[in-house]
């Protein structure tokens, strides 16, 4: 039966049996189920917003974890995954190919910057950076320079969970428990910067003063350096300007270093560009996409690679093939929605659509710095992002109760420590942006007051 048309005490009891047979056999991510209070059910989404089974609209102001980039349920996606799933749902990827890989791959290097024109197809975010730095670390084998095996990555930066990627993001308190299990990463600090800040040349040249020194103690050392381009995400929405990216990227390369940019989390849009190396105006030697690549409809990830790099892995013997692979390699449906999503970013002038968002944040950002519990305030493309003073870190007391005190207030915002964002689909509305800004505001009475609590 359509969720729809059920009766509201339907519903409930549904949805009641969902919680029961959740909260019994379900292990959720990022959550210590001792403290945690019910997950929500989610009975449907549409546009900006998710259904619980009663109805009631809570606007999803963090695009479901940064995935969802058009809207949910758009009917475009929908109908490329529905004539993609009755043509054939998946087939293995050596071997084999078929069109609506091959077409996104042409289509993403035609989008990319440069002579990124390889793509090598995984599952998630944290298995494209895996792939990424497996290429890096082949490479300088394949080319006869085995001691080339170091990393560089930045402080606060945050690339996914897996093995590798945990040692990049080896400083975030969430690994604590994995460190002996890290390989080694050179970690450099990361020059974020806010309005207002007057401090961030220092900042910058301090970073690229630590680089130089790094890559000459360990020039033949070091295989690459990786970086979320002008936005650490995880870290704590933090942004960076394209100038700097611009210099650490020369940087790098005048050392002979692959330079990796992990874009999961900045790329199609969030940061104003459909990519954000663009607005620093660099080609990495390797990129990382997932996330909005199939605009939050399926996992699927890719690590694109110039050319030259490509070319290290060909010759007559295995040994020098890239010993990877996943079982949904290039997974068909997801594809077909990932070519459709490019497709709407003309379709429906989505990078306009990003730039009324910026400007709405733009007015927003001023009425926050006026406010004396609110410091760093910051925008980037989609993404407005501040610091609430004393709010302590990740799933501290009072994250959590500002978390907790939106939800119940029809706003899906997840503050990361002290950090509040909001990162909404571009199909969000001028009405739907007052109010998430309008719940903001009061959010923060209310933990001001120190009475944040469900209705
Ligand atoms: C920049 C960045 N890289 C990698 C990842 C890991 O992606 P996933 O969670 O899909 O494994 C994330 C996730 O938030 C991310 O923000």
């Amino acid at each position: 039966m359509n969720d729809d048309r059920r009766s509201p005490r339907a519903c409930t009891s549904a949805a009641e049996e969902v919680l029961a047979r959740d909260l019994r056999h379900v292990w959720h991510p990022y959550t210590q189920h001792g403290t945690e209070s019910e997950p929500i059910v989610i009975a449907r989404a549409k546009a900006a917003s998710l259904f619980d089974a009663d109805g009631k609209e809570i606007l999803d102001l963090v695009s479901s974890w940064w995935t969802c980039t058009h809207g949910h349920s758009h009917p475009k996606l929908n109908a490329a995954l529905a004539e993609q799933v009755n043509r054939f749902e998946h087939v293995m990827f050596a071997g084999f190919t078929h069109q609506p890989a091959a077409d996104l791959a042409a289509a993403l290097a035609n989008a990319l910057p440069g002579d990124l024109n390889k793509v090598f197809f995984s599952d998630d975010g944290s298995t494209s950076v895996e792939v990424a730095l497996k290429i890096a670390y082949q490479y300088w084998i394949n080319c006869g320079e085995p001691r080339r095996r170091n990393l560089i990555a930045f402080d606060g930066g945050y690339h996914g969970d897996t093995l590798g990627a945990m040692s990049l993001g080896r400083g975030s308190q969430f690994f604590k428990s994995f460190r002996d299990l890290m390989c080694e990463v050179m970690v450099l600090p990361y020059p974020g910067t806010f309005e207002g800040d007057d401090a961030v040349d220092e900042r910058e040249a301090g970073t690229l003063s630590a680089l130089e020194a790094l890559l000459t103690d360990r020039r033949d050392a070091v295989a690459a350096l990786i970086i979320e381009p002008l936005l650490q995400g995880a870290g704590g929405m933090r942004v960076c300007r394209p100038s700097f990216l611009n210099r650490l990227v020369a940087v790098a390369r005048d050392a002979g270093v692959l330079v990796i940019l992990d874009e999961v989390a900045t790329g199609f849009g969030r940061t104003g560009t459909l990519f954000a190396m663009e607005q620093a105006d660099i080609v990495p030697d390797l990129v990382c996409l997932s996330k909005g690549l199939t605009a939050g409809y399926m996992p699927m990830a890719v690590t694109v690679a110039r050319e030259a790099v490509f070319e290290a892995f060909l010759g007559d013997s295995f040994d020098r093939a890239l010993p990877h692979g996943h079982s949904f390699t290039a997974n068909p449906l997801a594809c077909a929605v990932a070519l459709a999503s490019l497709a709407l970013f003309e379709e429906e002038k989505t990078l306009q659509r990003i730039a009324r968002i910026n400007r709405s944040h733009r007015a927003m950002m001023a009425a926050l710095a006026a406010r004396n519990d609110v410091t760093r305030p910051r925008l980037i493309g989609s993404v407005l992002a501040f610091d609430v003073k004393e709010a302590g870190g990740y799933q501290s007391e009072k994250s959590r109760r500002l978390r907790d005190w939106y939800l119940a207030h029809g706003l899906n915002i997840r503050p990361v420590g002290q950090t509040v964002y909001l990162m909404p689909p571009y199909c969000i509305t001028d009405e739907e942006l007052a109010r998430a800004y309008a719940g903001i505001a009061e959010g923060l009475d209310a933990l001001a007051s120190g009475a944040p609590s469900a209705p």
